[in-house]
């Protein structure tokens, strides 16, 4: 079962943000009016082929050379279309991404081969994957990428945007309905790019704030039973060169931070979902999941991952 909002169909054809409607609505207008034109010259093309076909003893159709109404016409009527196209783009090019005015970012977004690490500078939350935000409220996300190019995409709430390493994009999401939102990476970055799941919670506010608090507790390092085998072994078993846990010093940051691992839905940026099962196939064959990822096969005993998967998961 899950702890969260129910997942929403992903779709191009909705949103649930007014940039994602807005999007939605010049796709609509921009299929609408090729349905149109692609309809008018397949007619035309169609009677012109039936009507002037070559028919026994008929008489070649006349000719007609430089007619200057026409060649007017079909200059200027497309480029009146062009300029309908391009007027209904900028005005939803401003709705999506209006100007970034001096404003704090709610939630900066770093894409890394293959994962996504969201660091909220209000509160000095640091989390990995699952992007939490609040229904009714806009936000403006900064967009970084530790790496090479990757794209933030989440269909439903706004529009892509790339994540350049040392060059920060800005993205305003204005979620309008509480609910799980799925995203993905929309620039090819790698071997593992089409696994590169974005998942967004949609919380109400008092929701969002519980998670935040619940995210800023520092957990209790384990002193029995096999999570305290677990966070040995992660002591011992080079975790910590990677990964970060508040309260040991575990602080590597060139993996996802591990502190509320056990509160996440899912693991290795939407791969499997998260039970302790699956934590311990993941942390004995990572390659198995997610081949080329960053994470090694630390060669573990079955019962060395078990330990490892109970510590992990007492860490809400
Ligand atoms: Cu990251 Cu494609």
């Amino acid at each position: 079962m899950s702890r969260f909002m129910p997942l929403q169909p992903t779709s191009v054809f909705r949103g649930d943000s007014p940039q994602a409607q807005a999007i939605a609505k010049l796709f609509y207008f921009d299929l609408v009016m090729a349905a149109v034109i692609f309809a008018t010259v397949a007619a035309l093309v169609f009677y012109v082929a039936v009507r002037f076909r070559e028919r026994p003893g008929a008489l070649e159709p006349k000719q007609d050379q430089g007619n200057e109404k026409l060649e007017t016409l079909w200059t200027v009527v497309p480029g009146l279309i062009l300029l309908v196209f391009m007027v209904e783009t900028a005005r939803t090019m401003n709705i999506v991404n209006p100007p970034v005015t001096k404003r704090t970012p709610n939630v900066t977004v770093i894409a890394h081969q293959w994962w996504w690490e969201y660091r909220y500078p209000g509160s000095g939350v640091v989390t990995a994957n699952e992007l939490h935000m609040i229904a009714g409220a806009d936000w403006l996300l900064e967009v970084l990428s530790a790496d090479v190019i990757h794209d933030f995409w989440v269909p439903d709430l706004g529009a892509k945007v790339d994540a350049i390493p040392g060059h920060p994009n800005y993205l305003w999401i204005d979620p309008r309905r509480q609910g799980t939102y799925l995203g993905t990476c929309a620039e090819f970055c790698g071997l593992q790019h089409a696994l590169m799941g974005i998942r967004v919670m949609v919380q109400s506010p008092a929701d969002f704030w519980a998670w935040e608090q619940s995210q800023l507790q520092v957990p209790e390092v384990p002193t029995q039973g096999p999570a305290a085998v677990g966070a040995r072994l992660f002591r011992e078993r080079t975790c910590r060169n990677c990964h970060a846990i508040a309260g040991t010093e575990a602080a590597g940051r060139v993996g996802p931070d591990l502190t509320h691992l056990a509160g996440r839905e899912t693991l290795g940026a939407g791969v499997l979902s998260n039970t302790p099962n699956q934590l311990m196939k993941w942390l004995m064959d990572p390659q198995r999941y997610k081949p080329g990822c960053n994470m090694p096969n630390l060669h573990l005993t079955e019962t060395e991952a078990r330990d490892l998967a109970a510590y992990l998961e007492a860490l809400r």
